[in-house]
């Protein structure tokens, strides 16, 4: 192991881990030095990056192929991945996003399903995770959210409404949580994932246009004049999650290129 690299020693659940941001994430904290245990509900894609994840720095990756929608198995199943391994310093809190469409025409349901995958999984994981993070006066919270956090986005209203409430749970959990234990949120603008191209996707449908024209209309409104990728996305969580950010505390950082007009 190398001892020189912030992460040396530190362990690292990230969720959401099998594609996009989350995937994005685990990578740059292995090059930090991290162990890992990525999770998600694709074993197979889990299980393929576990070598290129150990070739790019991390010492070890354990796969935990688990739900957030079905949160009793997921606690029974993070409670004994704890007890086997070890106990967490880092926890990338990641799950995939509700799906779209208006506010005014979502059943009760799909709200129950968004708060149950995002806040209720989040809370009984922090739980779990927090003893360890008080044992080694060392803990690294941090939930991959939205801009709509700050803006809310049209024809994501399950998910505007969901996002809300994540950064209020995180914001109050960094009044509560101890000295050395940090929480933080990141709010990805348009970033080139499976989850964009699915949204570009039905968005065109509805507007019986292309996927690319929907792109277009994205990249009008960013400064950097491009989307985001997974990996700028899993620069920034790697840091907040590194000693270097150890002042940094209840912020929702968003990572847009400039998108959001709000200061
Ligand atoms: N990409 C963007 O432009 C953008 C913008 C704003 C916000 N976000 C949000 O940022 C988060 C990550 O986005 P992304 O673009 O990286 O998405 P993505 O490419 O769709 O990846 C989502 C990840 O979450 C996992 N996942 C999905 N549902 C899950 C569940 N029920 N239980 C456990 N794992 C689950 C997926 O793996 P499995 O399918 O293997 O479980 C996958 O690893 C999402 O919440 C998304 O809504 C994304």
């Amino acid at each position: 192991m190398d001892q020189t690299l912030p992460l040396s020693g530190r362990h690292a659940l990230v969720c959401g881990a099998s594609a996009g941001i989350g995937q994005a994430s685990a990578f740059a904290l292995a090059k930090m030095g991290a162990t890992l245990t990525i999770l998600a509900r694709r074993q197979q894609r889990l299980e393929d990056l576990v070598a290129p994840l150990k070739e790019a720095g991390a010492p070890d990756v354990y796969t935990l192929v688990a739900d957030f929608d079905k949160r009793d198995d997921l606690v029974t199943k993070v409670s004994n991945h704890l007890e086997q391994h070890g106990s967490i310093q880092i926890w990338i809190n990641n799950t995939g996003g509700p799906p779209g469409g208006l506010l005014l025409e979502a059943e009760e349901e799909e709200l129950l399903t968004a708060f149950g995958r995002h806040l209720f999984s989040a809370q009984r994981l922090l739980k779990l995770l927090l003893p360890g993070m008080k044992d080694a006066g060392y803990g690294r919270i941090i939930s991959v959210l939205s801009t709509s956090v700050r803006e809310p986005i049209p024809q994501l209203g399950v998910s505007n409404t969901v996002r809300a409430a994540m950064a209020s749970w995180s914001k109050t959990l960094s009044g509560e949580l101890p000295p050395g234990i940090t929480i933080n949120s990141i709010l990805p603008g348009f970033t080139a994932t499976e989850r964009l191209a699915s949204l570009a996707e039905a968005r065109a449908e509805k507007a019986n246009t292309t996927p690319e024209d929907i792109e277009r209309g994205w990249l009008l409104s960013i400064p950097e004049g491009r989307l985001g990728s997974a990996d700028e996305l899993g620069n920034v969580i790697a840091f907040l999650a590194s000693p270097m950010a150890s002042y940094v505390r209840g912020v929702c950082l968003p990572v847009d290129g400039g998108r959001l007009r709000s200061i």
